[in-house]
Formats: C-alpha cells, sequence, structure tokens
C-alpha cells in the first residue's frame, strides 16, 4: 500500500458547562505518516512530544492501530514505519490523546478496507480513551455534542460557522485523571439546572455566533469550581478574558484556557498571560479558528 497521511485536528471540550458532552475542533493538526511493507516496526516523533513519547509499540497511536487490527479479527502488518508531526500540546486540554487514539483507528482502518465505519471508529476510539466529548469533534470536525447512548456513544454535529478563538496553556501538566478525582460525586438540583440551561445556550451562541451569550452562557458550575484550585492562575486568567467582553472556560480538564474575544484577540491573549504569569507560570498563547473539517486519511505526497 502507497504511504499515506493522517490529518486529526485538536479538539477543546467541555466549552463550560457543556461537560463531557461538547466539543469543538480546532485548526491545529497532527499529520502522522503510515507506510508498510518494510522489514521492521519504526516510530518517530517530530514536535510536541519528541523527547517525552514513547516511540516502542506502547506508543498510543501504535496501541490504537494493533487494537483496531484485534478488533478486525486481524494481525497487524510487521514491518509498518510511523512518522508523527504533532502540533498538538500534550497534557494542555486539546484533546492529544483522544488524536492520538483516532490517529491508530483510522489508519489501521484504511489498511483494512474501511471495515469500521464513522460511528465504529468513534466508539472504538471513546472505548481507548474515554472521551466521546474530544473522539466526537476530532473526528466529525466543528461543534459535537455527544452523551452515553444504548450502544455506546450517541453523537452528532450542531451547526456552527468559523470562529476566531484564543487558547492559553501555562507551563503546567494537569493529568485528566487528577482533574476528574477532583469532581464531587453528586450536585445540587440547581447546579444541575444551571447547567442544563447554559450547556443548550453555548450550542446556540456558537451556531449564532452570539460572543455576548457565549459570554455569560460560558459560566459551569460542574466541574470548573474544582479544577480551577488545580492551576495557578487559571480563575485569574478566566476573569481578565471576561473582563475584556471575551467568553472563556478550561479547555478540557485543562490546564489550558479556550477565550473567544469579541473582537480583536490580542489584548485577551495578553491579559491571560499575565494572569499565568503573575501566579508564577510562564504560558503560550495560541490564536485558533474552528475547524469545519474532521480527521481525514490522505495520500502522503
Ligand atoms: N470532558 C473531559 C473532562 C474532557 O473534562 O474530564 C477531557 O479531555
Amino acid at each position: 500500500m502507497n504511504p499515506f497521511r493522517v490529518h486529526v485536528p485538536a479538539t477543546s471540550a467541555n466549552l463550560g458547562p457543556g461537560f463531557d458532552t461538547l466539543g469543538l475542533a480546532l485548526n491545529l493538526w497532527n499529520e502522522t505518516t503510515f507506510e508498510t511493507g518494510a522489514a521492521r516496526f519504526r516510530l518517530d516523533i517530530e514536535g510536541e512530544g519528541a523527547q517525552s513519547l514513547p516511540t516502542d509499540k506502547t506508543n498510543a497511536i501504535y496501541a490504537a492501530f494493533a487494537t483496531t487490527y484485534a478488533a478486525a479479527k486481524q494481525t497487524p502488518p510487521a514491518g509498518v514505519h510511523i512518522h508523527c508531526l504533532n502540533r498538538i500540546p500534550l497534557g494542555a486540554g486539546l484533546g492529544s490523546s483522544a488524536a492520538a487514539a483516532l490517529t491508530g483507528i483510522l489508519a489501521a482502518n484504511h489498511l483494512l478496507n474501511e471495515v469500521f465505519d464513522r460511528g465504529q471508529v468513534i466508539a472504538l476510539a471513546t472505548e481507548l480513551e474515554g472521551h466521546p466529548d474530544n473522539v466526537a469533534p476530532a473526528m466529525l470536525g466543528g461543534l459535537t455534542i455527544s452523551a452515553a447512548g444504548r450502544n455506546g456513544p450517541l453523537t452528532r454535529r450542531a451547526a456552527s460557522p468559523d470562529l476566531s478563538l484564543v487558547v492559553v496553556i501555562p507551563d503546567f501538566r494537569l493529568a485528566t485523571k487528577k482533574a476528574r478525582r477532583a469532581l464531587p460525586d453528586s450536585y445540587s438540583r440547581a447546579d444541575a439546572v444551571a447547567s442544563v440551561g447554559r450547556a443548550a445556550l453555548v450550542v446556540e451562541a456558537l451556531r449564532a455566533n452570539d460572543r455576548a451569550l457565549l459570554a455569560e452562557a460560558m459560566a459551569d458550575s460542574l466541574h470548573q469550581p474544582y479544577r480551577l484550585p488545580l492551576i495557578p492562575g487559571a480563575a485569574q486568567a478566566l476573569a481578565a478574558a471576561q473582563a475584556l467582553g471575551a467568553a472563556a472556560a478550561l479547555s478540557g480538564a485543562g490546564p489550558g484556557v479556550i477565550a473567544f474575544p469579541p473582537a480583536d484577540p490580542q489584548p485577551v491573549a495578553r491579559a491571560m498571560q499575565a494572569a499565568f504569569t503573575a501566579a508564577g507560570k510562564a504560558s503560550r498563547a495560541l490564536f485558533l479558528h474552528t475547524s469545519a473539517d474532521g480527521a481525514r486519511v490522505k495520500p502522503a505526497e
């Protein structure tokens, strides 16, 4: 088979009150090239994680690749070369592990002549990675809504235009597992009701690109109050963005913060970075857009 490349976008899950439910694809792409027919396995990494990610068969991309072959009751090819060009920062709240799982699954599925359909790919990636609110937008593009269905994730793309946004990532790692352990087991009715209403309003605000509505609706009472104390400067970064009229939320489980500035994103990014600096954390700002496209496989040129 000719070499091919799997393109998978970064994603921002939750979007405030849409905890474990809403997700948005962003125009920041990992590109992974696969070549079969060699004598031995090889995996190399360029970009994010080049120094820290494993390059043996425990790599998350290869693990998902092998799992997909196993799910199809097939054996993966012995001599596969995988070259990762990683642009999605790791452990930042931008869906890098969902992207890795999807990359391996889509590559295997391509070599297996698309034995699994899109719904099955999303279900397999969710089983491996655990977060349909990252997997679904990475696969489908745009804004997605996900919930647990009778037979796996129930997920749909919702209408949304091209939106500009900024993500500020502090130099601080927060494992999603740790960020989930901080959450309570139950919530008050008031918190639950506020969350349902606001999550629905976030979907409408994104569809209409109504940044004022978004700024008010993007308040959360299910996860952020418990996670923000774990991330130095994050509460202040959200407040700084909101003071400039931007909707802002933790991106996924954090520690990255996503903001939708009403106009010029530069002052919003500067204010959020200043908040992290004041808390003793360096940070970087990514000026991004949403991506209408989801993951795809193309011939490697
Ligand atoms: N919804 C998940 C969480 C996303 O917030 O824990 C993890 O990327």
